[in-house]
């Protein structure tokens, strides 16, 4: 049993994620803006901020891993970059391993290479929406990439190009940094069994330092 922080708890994705951790048995506290918005919730639910590290660092102190979930909604999507380093500065200020939990980031896929060479977001027909969103994500990773292992055992899961409806199929494969694609060249996975790959990695931990990304 893990105890796990999970910021996003409220969102599309991170409702999965909290589904499965507490479905795992796992000891769960869920911060989030309002916690009106998960009354109901088995997890103990706190308030806080990703974007202030004294919130993260409350937040994470004894706890074994932090999970980001978060996005920007409609907002601009640059705050994905002022929450990765909020939560690196705030675990950061818990003092020296154990004492600092792990922390695992849900990122984009636009920054994955495809099977034919460009990078998502630069292929021909990339989305122009999105474009800031993958920027920003992109940008997020790469800050990450710059915190050592040795002083935060990061991991950062890129879903998919495309989260489908589906199911939890608990069957899924792994890569690093090319995203995975099945025989007919589409990219997927269900939120369900992105949410297993995320708890997998919390109870393997088999990217530390690393990116990586899960498909069908
Ligand atoms: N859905 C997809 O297809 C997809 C695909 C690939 C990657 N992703 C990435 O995965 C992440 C989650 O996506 P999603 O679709 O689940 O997002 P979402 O439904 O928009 O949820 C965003 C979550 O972030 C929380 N949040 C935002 N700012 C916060 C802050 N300052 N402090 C604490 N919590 C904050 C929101 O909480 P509130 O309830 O307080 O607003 C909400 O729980 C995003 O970064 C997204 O880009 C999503």
């Amino acid at each position: 049993m893990a105890r796990i922080t999970l910021f996003g708890a409220t969102g599309t994705l991170g409702a999965h994620v909290l589904r499965e951790a507490l479905h795992r048995g796992h000891q769960v506290t869920a911060v989030v803006r309002d916690p009106a918005k998960l009354a109901d919730s088995a997890a103990d639910v706190v308030r806080g901020d990703v974007l202030d590290p004294h919130s993260v660092a409350d937040a994470a102190a004894g706890q074994d891993v932090v999970i980001s979930a978060v996005g920007p909604g409609a907002g601009d999507p640059e705050v994905l970059v002022t929450a990765v380093k909020s939560l690196i500065g705030g675990v950061c200020t818990l003092g020296p391993e154990p004492l600092r939990p792990r922390v695992i980031t849900l990122g984009g896929a636009g920054s994955l290479r495809t099977p034919a060479g460009p990078l998502v977001r630069d292929q021909a027909g990339a989305p122009e929406a999105l474009r800031a969103l993958m920027n920003a994500h992109g940008e997020a990773l790469d800050f990450l990439r710059t915190v050592p292992v040795e002083e935060v055992r990061w991991s950062c899961l890129s879903p998919a190009a495309q989260i489908v409806p589906g199911e939890r199929t608990g069957t899924y494969r792994l890569a690093l940094d090319d995203l995975i694609v099945d025989e007919d060249g589409r990219s997927r996975i269900s939120a369900e069994d992105l949410a297993v790959a995320l708890l997998d990695e919390v109870e393997r931990e088999a990217h530390p330092g690393r990116r990586f990304t899960v498909g069908y």
